[in-house]
């Protein structure tokens, strides 16, 4: 099969399309048939051997994905060979064909296409988790989103806005910005070239923000925190920027505000059952119309480093996605 292969750490560029083994299904496993597979930043995290989980040597990059169930590993109930899924595995997406803990796929709903279901699941499932279980955000409460142009920052409006919030879209250009109000931002804030606080006071009256969802980081980091109104939460989604920030501890003793870390990842691959109440819940929101997975872009495996390097350059808006069929 053919499978975009990572031999050792590096940039994209270092990553080469090639022709590899199929993986079998060892017990309680299945093969999934990849039709398409969901590009995230910690895919070019763990390429470059910066990323928490780093699999042994070679691997292929991608952590979801969505498609058709060729063949079942032993043990496996409840699951047949045809039935279409989509699923958060971790690596090895970028390929033709991925062997799956059965514990993690999910039914494909019927009104997604494959494309869709693989754009779907960390992004929306890291949303919820953070502002739901994390950041209790309430209704009427006032949201900011850092990164907001990108994946999960764009899910995380749109998530914001089912909880009836008042979302502040926070990014680099005015483009991105343009992108953020067309799928539901209140306000926007352009972190290029606004003073960043001074307009979080602006648009909030000088009371802060309640919740604050971080997946940047870096220097962005401590003026969000300062921009925190009192009892708010200070979501810490990810380091987009590179830099993993310091914060002064007297800033959430002085605003009487949390400091609450967000990681998706661990919650589903530890079985939690809320993760597949989410999933669940965050489907039945899609069928609805109130989420709409916004790929912005398909890239073939063969340009499948190109969309890794499109992230690492800033040039994504949305979610990517590359289609295993081209
Ligand atoms: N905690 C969790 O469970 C969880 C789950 C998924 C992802 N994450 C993390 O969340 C972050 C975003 O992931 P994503 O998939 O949404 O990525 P993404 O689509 O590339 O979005 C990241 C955004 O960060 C901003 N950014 C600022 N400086 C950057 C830099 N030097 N390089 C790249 N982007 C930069 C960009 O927006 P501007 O150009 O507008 O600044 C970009 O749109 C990553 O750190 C990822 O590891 C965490």
């Amino acid at each position: 099969m053919r499978a975009l292969i990572c031999r050792q750490f590096g940039p994209p560029s270092s990553l080469r399309v090639e022709d590899v083994p199929a993986p079998l299904p060892k017990a309680g496993e299945v093969i999934v048939a990849v039709e398409a597979a969901g590009v995230n930043f910690p895919d070019l995290l763990m390429i470059e051997g910066k990323y928490q989980r780093i699999p042994p040597f070679p691997f292929a990059p991608g952590c979801e994905a969505a498609g058709t169930i060729k063949r079942l590993g032993a043990g496996v109930i409840g699951w047949n060979v045809g039935d279409r899924v989509m699923t958060f595995v971790g690596h090895d997406t970028f390929a033709e064909e991925v062997a799956v803990d059965a514990t993690q796929l999910s039914k494909l709903p019927g009104t997604f296409d494959a494309i869709t279901g693989a754009a779907f699941m960390l992004t929306y499932g890291t949303a919820l988790h953070g502002l739901a279980d994390r950041g209790n955000l309430q209704s009427g409460e006032t949201l900011l989103v850092l990164g907001a142009a990108g994946g999960v920052g764009s899910a995380a409006i749109e998530v914001g806005k089912v909880f009836g919030a008042r979302v502040i879209a926070a990014a680099s250009s005015d483009e991105k910005l343009a992108f953020c109000k067309s799928i539901g931002a209140d306000e926007t804030i352009n972190y290029s070239r606004e003073d960043f606080r001074e307009r979080v006071k602006q648009l909030t009256g000088g009371r802060g923000v309640d919740v604050a969802f971080d997946p940047v980081g870096g220097s962005l980091a401590e003026p969000t925190v300062r921009a925190m109104a009192r009892g708010g939460r200070y979501l810490v989604v990810g380091f987009a920027q590179g830099e993993i920030p310091k914060i002064p501890l007297n800033l959430p003793l002085l605003k009487n505000c949390a400091i609450v870390g967000v990681t998706w990842g661990s919650f589903v691959l530890n079985g939690d059952p809320g993760a597949e109440h989410h999933l669940r819940q965050l489907a039945a929101l899609a069928a609805e119309g109130r989420l709409n997975p916004r790929v912005t872009k398909v890239y073939g495996l063969n340009e499948a480093a190109q969309a890794l390097d499109d992230m690492a350059q800033r040039r994504v808006t949305g979610k990517v996605v590359i289609d295993l069929s081209r």
